[in-house]
């Protein structure tokens, strides 16, 4: 969420959230995640969206998810990555930390699932 965009000014706004989060671009995003579980309460988000390095989704996923509320979503962009996670011999780090990920929430019972096949594949976790 940037606070260079009005509609997330309007949006956090009405959400009642105090404060948005902080969108400096070179602020590491595990730290903002972090920042905002330390600030607490959590569980009171109803939409998280991940969408940067690969290699920390797993991280940005376990943080979103008590971010969220129950009913909330997180929203996982780049599942796919490009149809790369069903060739088993692509051995990429990105490739391999989304195929664990993708596997993961398979059987994730703190969530219910939908992957949706438009893009590059978007995930929809919904928080039990
Ligand atoms: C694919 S773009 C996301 C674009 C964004 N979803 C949008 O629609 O504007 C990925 C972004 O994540 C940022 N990024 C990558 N790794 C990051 C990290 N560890 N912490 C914070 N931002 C990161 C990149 O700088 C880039 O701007």
């Amino acid at each position: 969420m940037s606070e260079q965009w009005p509609a997330s000014r309007v949006a956090t706004g009405r959400s009642g959230v105090a404060s948005p989060p902080s969108s400096s671009p070179s602020r590491p995003a595990l730290e903002t995640l972090d920042g905002l579980l330390a600030q607490g309460p959590h569980g009171q988000l109803d939409l998280a969206f991940i969408d940067a390095n690969k290699d920390g989704y797993d991280a940005y996923y376990e943080r979103c998810l008590r971010l969220v509320r129950p009913g909330g979503i997180v929203l996982i962009d780049n599942v796919l990555w490009g149809g790369s996670v069903a060739n088993l011999a692509d051995k990429d780090a990105d490739t391999q930390a989304i195929r664990a990920l993708n596997a993961k929430l398979k059987t994730d019972e703190r969530v219910d699932l939908a992957l949706f096949a438009v893009g590059d594949g978007m995930t929809c976790a919904l928080k039990r």
